[in-house]
């Protein structure tokens, strides 16, 4: 995607370093961090300065090969997947990239692991930007159903499934952009997500980026617009998928399928088959949900009228706070999962025939 006009991605190799956008500075400032160590990766991940599920997988692939070019013996390799391993629990997609490395890096000799690492990472990243082109064109066909000549569409987004969430294109935003570029007259309302406010720092700033209309609304508004017709479909991306159709995804979308629900408004999930999880058969008992530092939730970040930034308490300063990162939307709230390998149903066999016809397509790569 373009910030101020020129193709960036979320992440990328520079040199022996990676680097990524500082998402904890939007949409305020585009900052750039160049990380030379398997260490500053992990806390990156862990303080959100790289998050969403696809990207926190390229990102601890690419902290892998940060380690191996200083310690690539099997300890090393060991304590940087643990390392890794630890950051965040929801994203499956985190332990999916480092399997990947594990696999193709524990019967080499310490001398080839380092060179394999960053090719093992930067194909992640790769197929990553192809896996959401494809997401985006077999969501554009939902998104064109909804289409009824002259009129606009309203969709509804939670968190950010977009191309920062992401090496690039995005999830849940991949069929929004692939509507825009098509000359669809899409528009997004966009949920603030608070505690981390990833929607209105985030979701808002992107869509701004590439001329999408949007507009930012307060979490508890969905219901009341879905209500009054004002949407036509919701779209969100997911963190963790179970065998069962379950959904994992950022707090508070359980409360917009809810909504969905009973306004008859379609809700869809866009992710990419790195994101399911097979071996968990019951999403809502089974998925781990983060709890983050309550003081997420006491205290508001931004910037003041003269762009200086600043925190500010919004909760009496001994209020118990509780923070859990993510909730559990069950299958049968869920319209349709738009993958890469196309569009299947929230159940037991749409989930294994998205996998089996990925695992297909590896094959015939191979
Ligand atoms: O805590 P975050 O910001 O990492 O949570 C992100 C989300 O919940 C996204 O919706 C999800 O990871 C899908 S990203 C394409």
């Amino acid at each position: 995607m373009k910030v101020d006009g020129i193709p960036t991605r979320a992440i990328w190799r520079d040199g022996e370093r990676v680097g990524f956008i500082d998402q904890t500075r939007l949409p305020h400032r585009v900052a750039v961090v160049r990380a030379g160590s398997v260490e500053r990766m992990a806390r990156a991940i862990v303080d959100m300065q790289v998050r969403g599920a696809p990207l926190i997988g390229a990102a601890a692939a690419y902290g892998v090969a940060l380690a191996m070019q200083r310690d690539a013996s099997d300890t090393g390799l060991q304590a940087a997947l643990t390392l890794l391993g630890a950051t965040r629990p929801t994203a499956v997609n985190l332990q999916w990239a480092l399997r990947r490395q594990r696999t193709r890096l524990l019967p080499l000799l310490p001398d080839e692991r380092a060179a394999v690492a960053w090719t093992v990472a930067s194909q992640i990243a790769d197929e990553d930007v192809a896996t959401n082109a494809a997401i985006g064109q077999h969501g554009l066909e939902l998104i064109r159903l909804l289409e009824t000549r002259g009129t606009r569409i309203n969709l509804l987004t939670h968190c950010n499934a977009g191309w920062l969430a992401t090496v690039d294109g995005g999830t849940a935003l991949a069929p929004v952009y692939a509507a825009h570029d098509a000359g669809l007259d899409v528009h997004v309302w966009v949920d603030e997500t608070r505690p981390r406010n990833q929607g209105a720092a985030l979701t808002a700033w992107e869509l701004g980026q590439h001329g999408v209309p949007h507009t930012v609304i307060a979490d508890n508004a969905g219901g009341h617009l879905m209500q009054h017709g004002e949407v036509d479909a919701v779209i969100v991306g997911a963190d963790r998928i179970a065998a069962n159709g379950d959904v994992a995804n950022k707090i508070g979308t359980y409360l917009k399928a809810l909504a969905a629900g009973d306004n008859e408004v379609p809700f869809w999930v866009a992710a990419p088959v790195s994101t399911f999880d097979p071996s968990i058969a019951d999403g809502v008992a089974g998925i781990p949900i983060e709890n983050r530092d309550a003081d997420e939730l006491r205290w508001f970040a931004g910037v003041d009228n003269s762009g200086r930034r600043r925190r500010v308490r919004v909760t009496p300063a001994g209020s118990a706070a509780h923070n859990p990162a993510f909730d559990v939307t069950p299958a049968r709230l869920v319209s349709r999962i738009i993958t890469e390998q196309g569009v299947v149903e929230a159940n037991r066999n749409g989930i294994a025939q998205a996998i089996l016809s990925k695992a297909e397509a590896a094959r015939r790569n191979a």
